[in-house]
């Protein structure tokens, strides 16, 4: 576990928003460029707008320019460590389906690629 992206994934947890749901995230997104994007999952009183960690990474990189990435990292307390929500599966694969997502829980950790988590999906070629 000496991967850099796991310390500011949990970095990042410390920082979560979740009152409602109690269940915090961190997530940390590896540039290609080596730079890495940290953020939390951001819940709201009208739940349906809650923000997650991975989402918030992204949003954090694509605004300050950065839009190529190698990996994502995300820490729960979850067991089995949890994999990205359906919407965020989408948002990341804008970005390509390469990405490695790594999910970090409390005893055990998994992995994909964004392509194994999203088949068939819908990116900004088929607009072309
Ligand atoms: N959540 C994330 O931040 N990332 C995930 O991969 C799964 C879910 C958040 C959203 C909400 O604040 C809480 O976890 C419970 O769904």
């Amino acid at each position: 576990m000496a991967d850099p992206l796991v310390e500011a994934a949990r970095e990042a947890q410390r920082h979560a928003y979740a009152p409602y749901s109690k269940f915090e995230v961190g997530a940390a997104l590896e540039a290609e460029d080596g730079r890495i994007f940290t953020g939390s999952n951001v819940e709201n009183a009208s739940y349906g707008l809650t923000n997650c960690a991975e989402r918030t990474a992204l949003f954090t990189a694509t605004s300050v320019g950065v839009r190529r990435f190698r990996r994502v990292l995300i820490v729960s307390n979850s067991e089995p460590p949890a994999p990205p929500c359906g919407a965020c599966r989408q948002v990341l694969a804008e970005f390509g389906l390469d990405l490695v997502v790594r999910s970090v829980g409390p005893r055990t950790e998994r992995q994909w690629t964004l392509r194994e988590l999203l088949p068939d999906a819908f990116t900004p070629e088929l607009l072309a």
